[in-house]
């Protein structure tokens, strides 16, 4: 089935000049970019993605992180791209996320791990939606 999920590429990955390599590894993996957006978030912009985090005690220092620099998002296609996002990006956690990886590759720290991608349909759905509209959509 032909999915969309959301990816974020952090600012930590966006810092060390690795969005190119990132978006090309997503294109190589057959997950195509249908909206792509460089930008920055203010930390309650930050809250509101990661609301459903919002009792973990890294909560703070995550959103903290997520708005001190520029961010890239896109929405990604392709046949069951969120679960083959979620391979594509490795364990949470860097250290543990296995070889050939984005995380793996690109990741330095459980909070500093390059990417972030959705991990259901419904958080697809609710994260596309937050950034994303509509009327932003390319047909294709
Ligand atoms: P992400 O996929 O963006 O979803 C939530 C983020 O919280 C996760 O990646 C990590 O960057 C961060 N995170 C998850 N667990 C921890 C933890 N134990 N300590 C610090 N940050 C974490």
């Amino acid at each position: 089935m032909t999915e969309r999920t959301l990816a974020i590429i952090k600012p930590d990955a966006v810092g060390r000049h690795l969005v190119g390599a990132i978006i090309q590894r997503y294109e190589e993996a057959g997950l195509i970019p249908l909206g792509m957006k460089l930008m920055r978030l203010t930390k309650a912009q930050a809250e509101g993605f990661y609301y459903v985090h919002k009792q973990r005690p890294f909560f703070d220092s995550l959103c903290s992180f997520m708005s001190s620099g520029p961010i890239v998002v896109l929405a990604l296609a392709g046949e069951n791209a969120i679960q083959r996002h979620r391979d594509l990006m490795g364990a949470t956690d860097p250290a543990k996320a296995a070889e050939g990886t984005l995380r793996k590759a690109f990741g330095t720290h459980i909070e500093h791990n390059a990417v972030h991608g959705s991990d259901s349909p419904e958080s697809a759905q609710y994260e596309l939606g937050y950034f994303f509209s509509a009327l932003e959509w390319p047909q294709r």
